[in-house]
């Protein structure tokens, strides 16, 4: 009864194919359907005794900045108290905060937290961080820190993504630098609850040397009221130097990776997401910067719900002239449903700096047909998109350093977009790097081509427990040749829940 069926379009060819695939019944397909089926009721104290509580003034308007009032609450609540941030008031933020001397602080969120969008102001005064060149509004930090209820946490990012429109995150050129809604740094005990992550303006949360993480029954979404400006690189999840972080229950509507740990990332549990849109579970790129030393091991990721996405489970590092070393270890990736995704698995460890390799190397005949001429710059989007993969030989020329063991993809299901046609799944491994233990259990993944689904294998060693051919194989070939597209996995009106 709660389920619609997509009809599929074969577009090349012109031709109609009728095929379909049903959306499985208690899947909810909206954020209010999200908070239906995994209500969120704040607990009483926080969950624990009773604590002293704060107020502050809300804001008048969408200027009046109570950062001010913000950062004294925090400091008056903490060391066991609770700010209370109640239902109906909006509490607007226009200057950087640094609040790294949190110690046994909650923050009961039902109202609305807002930044300004003066992108120039913040542009100039919001903090920095080294690692892809990032901005932060402000930094959390310290110990024991709950931010819990059903409030929301407000990027205000239409402006930032209006003037971003063209520009490319990738890009070494790039100067147009956009906040990180909500940044940590040695937090210890990190827990967020029930709110709503709303229209960052890039990166929507960002964890650095931080232990004891915990995002439950969050929603994430970036919307825009502009075709013309989406909102980019709005990554639901990103870390670096992590251990034990827990995420579940969350609803994550953006245009980037869903859950992507970068370096160093240990004990990672994850459980129950639906990914709409964005670029997958995503372990890593890792492995970026030359000489450094970079890992994500012991990560448990299941039931995943992957619609209208790039890849839905991948890993990646970098491979090239001047990259770091590492390894990926212990990953699961478990009851993962898919709709309308490009590859179901990918694993690729020739994951290319494509700005360095298209000055250096291969501009003319490469990529000239997508070059920005005279940069020669290729954005990653078009890299994927138009399959220009860096192939063995070239790889091989610049390999990767980080070793790729122990990885389980089970229980996958449901069916890809037909980007490349009958190949469901690609795993790709540097040559000199080792890639070993890749195992695929109940891998039943179709395409909307019909005719028998291909896994693509190359530089895995031992085998994945299920067929698999290398790219150069005439099976491969011919799946990637094979030319049909889903229709985008979209909601009926009215909502069928
Ligand atoms: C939409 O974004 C474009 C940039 O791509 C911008 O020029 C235009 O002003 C925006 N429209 C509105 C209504 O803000
Ligand atoms: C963390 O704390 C250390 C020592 O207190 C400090 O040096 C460092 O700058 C802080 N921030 C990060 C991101 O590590
Ligand atoms: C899912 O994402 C697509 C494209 O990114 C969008 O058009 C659609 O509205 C989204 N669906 C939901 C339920 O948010
Ligand atoms: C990751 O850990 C290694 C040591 O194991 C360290 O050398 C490296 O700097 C760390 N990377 C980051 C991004 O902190
Ligand atoms: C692999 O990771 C899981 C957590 O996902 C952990 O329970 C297990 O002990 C790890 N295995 C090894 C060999 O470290
Ligand atoms: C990768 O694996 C090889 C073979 O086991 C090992 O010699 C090498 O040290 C590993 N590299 C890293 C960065 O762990
Ligand atoms: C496989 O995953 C689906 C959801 O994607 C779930 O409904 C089903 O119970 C899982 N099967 C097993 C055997 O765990
Ligand atoms: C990628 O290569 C470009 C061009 O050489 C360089 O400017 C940029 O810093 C590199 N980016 C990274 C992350 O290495
Ligand atoms: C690999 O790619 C390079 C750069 O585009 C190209 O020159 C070379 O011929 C390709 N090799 C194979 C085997 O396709
Ligand atoms: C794979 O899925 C199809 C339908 O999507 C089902 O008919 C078939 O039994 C499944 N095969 C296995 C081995 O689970
Ligand atoms: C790829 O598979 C084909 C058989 O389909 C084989 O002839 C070829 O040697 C394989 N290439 C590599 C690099 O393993």
């Amino acid at each position: 009864m709660r389920s619609f069926t997509l009809a599929v379009l074969a577009a090349a060819a012109g031709a109609f194919a009728s095929s379909s695939f049903e959306i499985p019944a208690g899947v909810p397909r909206s954020l209010s359907d999200f908070r239906a089926k995994h209500p969120y009721t704040p607990p009483s104290h926080g969950g624990g005794p009773k604590r002293k509580e704060f107020t502050i003034r809300a804001s008048r308007s969408d200027t009046d900045d109570v950062a001010d009032e913000f950062l004294r609450g925090l400091k008056r609540a903490n060391k066991g108290g609770t700010l209370l941030l109640p239902k109906g008031q909006t509490f607007v933020i226009g200057k950087p905060l640094d609040l790294t001397f949190l110690d046994n602080v909650h923050v009961k969120l039902d109202g609305e937290i807002k930044f300004t969008n003066n992108t120039p102001y913040w542009q100039k005064h919001a903090f920095r961080h080294p690692f892809q060149n990032s901005i932060m509004f402000w930094k959390w930090g310290g110990k024991k820190v709950k931010i819990y209820g059903n409030g929301v946490l407000n990027g205000n990012g239409q402006r930032w993504w209006n003037e971003f429109a063209g520009l490319e995150i990738l890009d070494p050129d790039n100067e147009y630098l956009r906040p990180i809604l909500f940044y940590a740094e040695n937090a210890t005990g990190l827990d967020i609850e029930g709110i709503h992550l709303k229209d960052s303006p890039c990166w929507t949360t960002f964890f650095v040397t931080s232990k004891d993480i915990t995002l439950k029954d969050v929603a994430c979404t970036a919307e825009s009221n502009n075709v013309t400006s989406l909102p980019k690189n709005t990554d639901f999840f990103d870390s670096l130097n992590v251990e034990r972080v827990t995420v579940e229950r969350a609803w994550v509507n953006i245009g980037d990776d869903c859950f992507s740990p970068k370096s160093n990332a240990t004990d990672l549990y994850v459980n129950t997401m639906y990914c709409n849109g964005t670029h997958g579970q995503s372990m890593g790129s890792i492995g970026q910067y030359a000489g450094e030393k970079s890992f994500i091991r012991n990560v448990h990721i299941e039931n995943m719900w992957m619609l209208n996405g790039q890849h839905s489970a991948r890993l990646k590092s970098w491979a090239g002239p001047n990259v770091g070393y590492g390894f990926i270890d212990n990953v699961t990736f478990k009851n993962f449903w898919n709709a309308n995704n490009e590859y179901a698995a990918f694993l690729d460890s020739c994951y290319f700096n494509v700005s360095f390799f298209c000055l250096l190397h291969a501009c003319m005949h490469y990529c000239n047909a997508i070059c920005k001429v005279p940069k020669c710059y290729i954005t990653e989007t078009d890299y994927w998109t138009n399959n220009k993969q860096i192939n063995a030989t070239t790889c091989a020329a610049y390999p990767s350093q980080v070793n790729i063991t122990n990885v389980l993809f089970q229980n996958f299901t449901g069916s890809t977009s037909g980007k490349y046609g009958r190949a469901v799944a690609r795993l790709t491994c540097s040559p000199n790097a080792i890639c070993e233990n890749i195992q695929f259990k109940d891998f039943n993944v179709t395409s909307p081509c019909g005719g028998p689904p291909v896994i693509i294998c190359d530089g895995i060693k031992g085998g994945i427990g299920t067929p698999c051919v290398n790219s150069t194989s005439p099976e491969a070939t011919a799946a990637l040749k094979a030319k049909c597209t889903a229709p985008m996995a979209t909601l009926p009106t009215p909502t069928p829940w």
